[in-house]
């Protein structure tokens, strides 16, 4: 099963795709993970992405597109993956279902994670990573145990760089110009299931699980 999450930044999409990811034990796929990776490899690819993160703005498509058809490649993606973060722009969206389209793949479903502005900023402003296993926990609504340290892994949370308020305006504007038209270009395929991602962590996640069973719900 291939599963594409959508959603502005601050939905929720990578504490989904976490959960969605262990119960259907399907691998993660998260584009803004795997350049942050790269950024701290400081790999070529990583120091190219830096210069658009930083800003706010989306990687240029080619480059983002052979990242992850390079990523999905692999034989653990072999039965699908959830993917979180891309496609972020149509272009994205059609180059990803020609490869799927070209191994007999497709995406099954697409899960938009609705969440009004006010609360993507408190979310992101009150948000802290792992640095091993980039578990995302918040001040508030997802505290860590043990302030600074991940539940998981016990390794030390930070902040990320581009969620200053300066930034995080810029890339909801980047998503709203660039992203919200794959909503309609999926609902025209007849793929596109919206779950409420203003409810707490577990009950958007049921939402989720809901609408990946067969015959769930479809917009
Ligand atoms: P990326 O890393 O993908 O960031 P994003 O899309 O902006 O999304 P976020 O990771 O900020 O949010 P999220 O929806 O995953 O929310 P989370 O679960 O963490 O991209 C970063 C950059 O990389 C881009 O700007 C671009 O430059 C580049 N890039 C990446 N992909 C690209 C692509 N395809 N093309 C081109 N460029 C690309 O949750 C947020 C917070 O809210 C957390 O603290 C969490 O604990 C909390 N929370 C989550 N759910 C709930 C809930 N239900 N209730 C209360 N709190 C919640």
């Amino acid at each position: 099963m291939n599963i594409v999450l959508l959603g502005a930044p601050g939905a929720g999409k990578g504490t989904q795709a976490a959960i969605v990811s262990q119960r259907l034990g399907l691998p993660h796929i998260a584009s803004g993970d795997l350049f942050r990776q790269a950024l701290e490899e400081k790999s070529e690819l990583g120091l190219l992405a830096k210069s658009y993160m930083e800003k706010g703005a989306l990687v240029p498509d080619e480059i983002t597109v052979q990242m992850i058809l390079q990523r999905i490649s692999a034989s653990d993606c072999d039965s699908g993956c959830i993917f979180d973060g891309f496609p972020r722009t149509v272009g994205q969206a059609e180059a990803l279902g020609k490869a799927l389209t070209d191994q007999g793949k497709a995406i099954d479903k697409v899960i938009y994670i609705k969440v009004a502005e006010g609360e993507l900023l408190k979310r992101l402003s009150g948000r802290w990573l792992c640095r091993k296993c980039q578990t995302p926990y918040h001040t508030v609504s997802s505290p860590p145990r043990v302030p600074g340290k991940c539940d998981k892994c016990g390794g030390d949370l930070y902040q990320r760089p581009d969620d200053t308020e300066e930034t995080v305006k810029e890339r909801l504007k980047v998503y709203f110009a660039q992203t919200t038209p794959l909503l309609d270009y999926y609902r025209r395929e007849n793929k596109l299931a919206e779950v409420n991602g203003k409810l707490g962590i577990e009950a958007v996640a049921e939402q989720i699980i809901n609408a990946l069973e067969p015959g769930g719900r479809i917009e």
